[in-house]
This record gives structure tokens, sequence and C-alpha cells, in this order.
């Protein structure tokens, strides 16, 4: 019998999880199976019902249920709790552990993959929505310099920046506000990238940045990382390490293995500019 694990989602027919698990059972000899369920927009819970009922052992959440997720776990984790989205389930008898692993995966990814040290830089995080919440806390636990939360709707931005106030120098304002700062890392956690837009902030405040980076991916450069790129930024990166990264910590959760992620990054990579 082979342990049932599966990501839910809607949409869900794109999500690279179920490839990147399988990859990570084969290098780790893990008996288990793990595919991609789509949810109907009002029936998460019944989906998880259901899965559980089939012997499921853990899941991926993704958009739209990651609240959802939230409130139906009977355990948090602390980093869960502060993010206040689910992205990965474990059930162990009639309990179901709730956790967050994106600011994990975004940490691991600068630092392991691209090498890079956030403590003491000054750092601009685009976004105050969900994929931006989810890394405030674990960014400032590398020490910046200073965190700035830039967001169109800047009272956003200001609210994070009261929920994180006492975890280290933090700002947030609107776009233009930080338009004639200076940043070393500038992070995109806004959904521009999906809609082929632009957050609207100035180019200027790429010339002196060693990274810019986008949670979005997309078989090419994303419009964002090409407008950074044009602007001075120095390395560019895309959300699939981020991706692979918190998919490892979901399987070490389930399955408390550890498994090597830059093969299946690598792997990952190949497989998107292969498709058509
Ligand atoms: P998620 O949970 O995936 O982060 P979300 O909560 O809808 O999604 O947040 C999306 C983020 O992208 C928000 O910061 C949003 O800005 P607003 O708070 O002003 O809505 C940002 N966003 C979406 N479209 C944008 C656009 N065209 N320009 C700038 N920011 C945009």
């Amino acid at each position: 019998m082979l342990d049932l694990y599966a990501v839910i989602g809607n949409p869900v027919s794109h999500s690279k999880s179920p490839l990147i698990h399988t990859a990570f059972a084969q290098q780790t000899n893990q008996s288990m199976q793990y595919d991609a369920r789509l949810a109907p927009l009002d029936g998460f819970m019944l989906a998880v019902e259901n899965f559980r009922q089939q012997g499921g052992k853990g899941l991926n959440i993704t958009v739209p249920f990651k609240l959802e997720a939230h409130d139906l776990s009977t355990h948090l984790t602390e980093r869960a709790k502060i993010a206040q989205a689910v992205n990965t389930l474990k059930f162990e008898n009639d309990e179901i552990l709730g956790d967050n692993t994106d600011g994990t995966g975004l940490i691991r990814d600068i630092g392991s993959n691209l090498g890079l040290s956030i403590t003491a830089k000054r750092i601009l995080l685009l976004g105050a929505g969900g994929a931006s919440r989810g890394v405030i806390l674990p960014l400032l636990q590398q020490n910046p310099a200073l965190l700035v939360i830039a967001n169109r709707t800047p009272h956003k931005a200001k609210a994070l920046q009261q929920q994180f106030i006492s975890h280290g120098h933090i700002v947030a304002g609107d776009f233009m506000a930080f338009s004639d700062e200076k940043f070393d890392i500038i992070i995109n956690a806004t959904s521009t990238s999906l809609h082929n837009t632009l957050p609207e902030i100035s180019a200027s405040v790429f010339s002196h940045a060693e990274l810019v980076y986008d949670m979005m991916y997309s078989r090419e450069l994303t419009g964002f990382l090409k407008f950074a790129q044009q602007n001075g930024a120095q390395q560019l990166a895309d959300g699939i390490g981020m991706l692979v990264e918190q998919a490892a910590e979901s399987f070490f959760i389930w399955r408390g293995i550890n498994p090597q992620t830059k093969p299946v990054i690598t792997m990952l990579k190949s497989h998107m500019l292969n498709q058509s």
C-alpha cells in the first residue's frame, strides 16, 4: 500500500507539486503516491474529508483554500498562525496539523540556492496579500537592516507593519513612497506577474539591487524580472526555487526526511522549458 498525499486547489491542473513530490519520493525511496485534486470553490471541506476517508496522510493546499485550511486545522504551527494561512496539512488519528512552509522556502532559496545573505541588507517586499504576509517574519528573523513593505493599497502594508513591528526594523507605504531609495534585495509578492502587469514602482529602485526575486514563475522571464534586468538588477530569480524548497519542507513534515532540492529544481526548470 502506498501512502497517499495530494495537492488541493482550484484551479490545480497547472500545479507542479505532483512532479516535485514524486521526484522526492523516488530520490528517498518512499512508498507514496501524490496527485492533484480539484475541489469546487465551495467544496474544500468535503474534498478534505473524502481524502481522509481514503486514508490520505497529508495535503498541500493552494489557491484559494489556504485560509480555509488554516481554519480546519486542529493544531497550528507558530509560522502558520502568523501567516494566517496553511499550505501543508498532516493527518494523524483525529488531529489535523496545519503548517506553512512558504516562508522557509523563500529563505532557503535565497540563502542556500542563490547564496545570498539577508542579514544587514535593505529589503523591499512588494505586496501585502497572503504571499507577502507569509514571508515577513522569516525575513525579519534573518536580521535585515531594513524591511520595507510597499503596496498599491498602502493601508494593507501599514497593517502588516503594525503586526510585525516588534520583530525588526520594518516600514510600510505605497510604491512611490520609496522611489528614491536603494535596496539590496527586492521581492515581488504581488500577483501582477499572473496578470502580465507590473507594480507601479520607480525603475531606479533596481539600480543597486544584488537580487530581484519574483515569487511567480513562468516559462520565460516574468515581466517584473525583465523590468528589473533593464534597470540594473544584478541577479534575477523566479519562484521555482521557493516552490521546490517549500515542497521539501512539507515532505519533511510528512516523512521526516530532507530530500535534495537542487536536482529537482534543475528537473523542473527543464520540464518547464520543454512544455509547449
Ligand atoms: P495573495 O494572497 O496571493 O498574495 P492577494 O491577497 O489577492 O493574493 O494579494 C495580491 C497582492 O498583489 C496585493 O498586494 C495586491 O495589491 P492590493 O492590496 O492593492 O490589492 C497586489 N496586486 C494585485 N494586482 C496588482 C496590480 N495591478 N498592481 C499592483 N499590485 C497589485
